[in-house]
């Protein structure tokens, strides 16, 4: 197949928040798009997709279960996506990591989100990595595990909140997937994915319940951490690990490449 035929997007997790929000999206702007969903993993057959140019690799676990390890899902996969793109001769890969993630992270969800990286910058494909901070749009985790608490009337900060998140609406994330799909500016770069906005949780939290009589419980630093084996908790450990981590995304450099104007997300 000639080099001109190759006009669509692959997209696996494609039916998570980000995956549905981004298909639409593409859509919109006329973008060709094939979701790789959950089944085709399933298989051992593998893939070919001859019509694809680029690879959108949404495929993400945020929190380890009895039947998944991040492991299983962030690393291997991430080694299947490769071989697909090799074999189909798609030329770029737009990977999902995780904002704070490094050589030196120690938590098992980072370390995975830094090994899916390594293959991916070995892998010799051309690709652009994002670095997320807390994606917000109308069903994303953030929003859905505060409509919880709200609704119990108790809103639970773990720790002092005194640490900084640098959320980015669902919408610029859209448009700057969209971009680097199709620019050479985005090509085998590592970006963080965050908003123009640093903001202490606390204040994040404050802002979210506005007016619905909801109560806010500080609970310190050493009992959430053993509290995140209870289901009851609403938070889990790599959530804690992410909110403590106080982790700082480079907004500018992103913006710079970009060259959009993105909205300041200060609560969900
Ligand atoms: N949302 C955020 O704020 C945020 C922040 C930082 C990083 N990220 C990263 O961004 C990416 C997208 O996030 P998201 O919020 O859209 O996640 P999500 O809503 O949880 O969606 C996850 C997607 O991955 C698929 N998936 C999970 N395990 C799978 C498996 N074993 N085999 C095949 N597919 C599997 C799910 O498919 P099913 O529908 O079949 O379950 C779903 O399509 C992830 O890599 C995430 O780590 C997100």
């Amino acid at each position: 197949m000639g080099m001109s035929l190759k006009r669509s997007v692959a997209i696996s997790g494609s039916t998570g928040f980000v995956g549905k929000n981004l298909q639409r999206f593409l859509i919109k702007n006329k973008v060709k798009c094939i979701p790789v969903l959950r089944s085709f993993f399933q298989e051992t057959r593998s893939l070919l997709l001859s019509e694809c140019f680029c690879f959108v690799h949404l495929v993400g676990l945020g929190n380890e279960t009895k039947n998944q390890s991040f492991e299983e899902v962030n690393v291997e996969l991430t080694k299947r996506i490769i071989d697909i793109c090799k074999r189909s001769k798609i030329k770029k890969i737009i990977y999902f990591s995780g904002l704070g993630v490094s050589s030196k992270s120690t938590s098992n969800y980072f370390i995975s989100k830094f090994k899916a990286e390594r293959l991916i910058i070995k892998s010799e494909l051309d690709y652009t990595i994002f670095r997320p901070s807390y994606i917000i749009g109308k069903d994303d985790y953030l929003t859905r595990n505060f409509k919880k608490q709200i609704q119990k009337k108790e809103i639970i900060i773990p720790g002092t909140g005194n640490y900084i998140i640098q959320p980015i609406s669902i919408n610029d994330v859209c448009s700057v997937v969209h971009l680097a799909i199709h620019s050479r500016s985005f090509s085998k770069k590592i970006i963080d994915l965050v908003g123009p906005e640093k903001i202490l949780f606390k204040q994040f939290v404050k802002n979210s319940i506005r007016n619905q009589n909801t109560t806010i419980k500080k609970i310190p630093l050493k009992k959430s951490l053993i509290q995140v084996s209870d289901k009851k908790f609403p938070y889990g450990n790599e959530d804690l690990n992410i909110l403590f981590g106080n982790f700082e995304g480079n907004h500018e450099k992103l913006r710079k490449i970009s060259k959009i104007e993105f909205t300041k997300v200060t609560s969900v």
